[in-house]
C-alpha cells in the first residue's frame, strides 16, 4: 500500500513488515500507524493538509529496514519514519536517521540501554514491564524460573537485565536457550524435554513472532499445564496468541502497558474505530496501541508547528501527553522514552487476556535501569479493579 506523497500533503515513512518472521505481530502495529492517520484525516488533516503513508515492507530483515530508511528519506523526501519491532531492525535504522537528521518514532517495547536524539521511544523498557513481571512471578509462582528466547540482540540483552532483577528478588535462572529464526518447530523438543528435566516454577519466553506459536504449542503438546507452570513473555501479544488458540494458550502470562479487553471509554473507540477499519478487532496489540498513539502524537505536535521542522517537532514532542487507549500516557523529556501503564494478564479459556495486576499509575521510563527496586512502591502491584477485568466481547 505504498504511496508517494502529493506535494500539497504530509509525508509519514512506514516500516513494519507483512512477510517474514515478525510479520504477525507488525502487521498490527501498521494497522495502528494506518488506523490513527485516517482518523486525522478524517477530521481535516493537520492544518488543512493529510498525512499519507509512504510505506515499504523489510520482510522482517533487519538490514532492508536500514536500506528503507534511507530509501524514505533519499528518493521519498520523508523526514518522518514510523517502524520496526525487532531491536536489531531498530538498530540499522538508528545510524540511518542520526546521519540524516530525520526522527524516528519506535513502537515497541525493548531492552533500554539507547538513547537517540533522533529516537522517539513508545513502547515499555524494563523498569516498566520485566520489574513488574518479575514480581508477579516470585510472588505468585516461585523463585525458579527458566529461560528461552530468540537468538538476537533483544532477549540476549532483555534477559540479563530480567535475571539481576529475579536475583535481586530471591530468584534464579535455571535454564537458558536461544533458538535461530532458521530452527524449525521440532527445535523446541531439546528445550521441552530440559524444561520437564529442570521442572522450573516459570518460563520467560523472549522468543518473537513465528517462534512464539510453535514454541506454545510444542509446550501444550508435549502435556504442560500452564496454569501450574506458565510461560511468561513480553513478547507473546493478542496477535500471537490468535495464532496458538485459545486451548494452548490458556493460564500463559504477558505484561504489558495495553490489553485488548480492557475496558475503559478510551480503550472501546479505539477498537471500535479499528474495527470499522479492519472489519474485527481481534488482532489489536500494545504494539499496535503504541504505533497508534505516537503517530496521533506525531500529528498533534505537527498541528502545533505547522513545519515538518524535526528540531522544532521533537522540542514540542518531549513533555507532551496524550489520552490514549491505554490511559493517560506522557513523553519524558529527559530521555524520550513514554510513561506507560503497566499490567500483567492471563490467558483465559476463550484466549482473551484478562488484566490480573495493573500498576496504578504510568512510570516513569527508566531506559538504564537506574533504580530497579523491587519494592520500590511505584512498581507495586494492585488487585485489579472489576472494571478493568471485564471483557469487551
Ligand atoms: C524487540 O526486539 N524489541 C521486541
Amino acid at each position: 500500500m505504498s504511496r508517494k506523497g502529493a506535494p500539497d500533503c504530509w509525508k509519514l515513512g512506514i516500516l513494519f513488515s507483512e512477510t517474514g518472521v515478525t510479520a504477525v505481530i507488525e502487521q498490527s502495529q501498521k494497522n495502528g500507524a494506518l488506523l490513527a492517520i485516517e482518523e486525522v484525516n478524517r477530521r481535516g488533516g493537520v492544518a488543512g493538509r493529510p498525512i499519507v503513508p509512504v510505506s515499504y515492507d523489510p520482510g522482517s530483515i533487519p538490514a532492508e529496514y536500514g536500506r528503507l530508511a534511507e530509501k524514505l528519506i533519499v528518493e521519498d523526501s520523508v523526514s518522518v519514519i514510523a517502524g520496526c519491532y525487532m531491536s536489531s531492525a531498530r538498530k540499522e535504522v538508528l545510524p540511518v536517521v542520526e546521519r540524516r537528521n530525520a526522527l524516528f518514532f519506535y513502537p515497541t517495547l525493548y531492552e533500554g540501554f539507547e538513547y537517540s536524539p533522533n529516537v522517539i521511544y513508545g513502547g515499555a523498557c524494563p523498569n516498566q514491564n520485566s520489574v513488574p513481571l518479575a514480581s508477579y512471578l516470585l510472588e505468585n509462582y516461585g523463585r525458579r524460573v527458566y529461560f528461552v528466547g530468540s537468538d538476537y540482540i533483544y532477549p540476549l540483552e532483555s534477559n540479563r537485565v530480567m535475571r539481576n532483577i529475579l536475583r535481586q528478588g530471591g530468584g534464579e535462572v535455571v535454564g537458558e536457550r536461544y533458538l535461530p529464526f532458521s530452527a524449525d518447530a521440532t527445535a523446541f523438543n531439546a528445550i521441552i524435554d530440559e524444561i520437564a528435566e529442570l521442572k522450573p516454577d516459570a518460563i520467560f519466553s523472549t522468543l518473537v513472532g513465528e517462534a512464539t506459536i510453535d514454541f506454545y504449542t510444542a509446550y501444550h503438546e508435549a502435556g504442560h499445564d500452564a496454569r501450574k507452570v506458565p510461560i511468561a513473555s513480553l513478547t507473546t501479544n493478542e496477535a500471537e496468541i490468535c495464532r496458538i488458540g485459545a486451548k494452548a494458550a490458556v493460564g500463559h502470562i504477558t505484561a504489558a502497558p495495553y490489553f485488548r479487553t480492557i475496558d475503559t471509554p478510551e480503550s472501546r473507540r479505539f477498537l471500535d474505530s479499528y474495527a470499522a477499519m479492519f472489519g474485527s478487532d481481534e488482532l489489536v496489540t500494545s504494539c499496535c496501541e503504541a504505533a497508534y498513539f505516537q503517530v496521533h502524537m506525531f500529528a498533534e505536535a505537527l498541528e502545533h508547528e505547522r513545519l515538518l521542522d524535526i528540531a522544532r517537532l521533537r522540542e514540542t514532542l518531549l513533555g507532551a501527553s496524550y489520552d490514549a487507549p491505554q490511559g493517560m500516557i506522557k513523553i519524558d523529556p529527559d530521555n524520550s522514552h513514554t510513561y506507560l501503564h503497566s499490567r500483567i494478564a492471563k490467558v483465559d479459556e476463550n484466549g482473551d487476556f484478562i488484566v490480573e495486576r495493573e500498576v496504578r499509575r504510568p512510570i516513569k521510563p527508566d531506559p538504564y535501569l537506574v533504580a530497579p527496586d523491587l519494592n520500590d512502591h511505584r512498581f507495586r502491584l494492585m488487585e485489579t479493579p472489576q472494571f478493568v477485568r471485564s471483557i469487551k466481547r
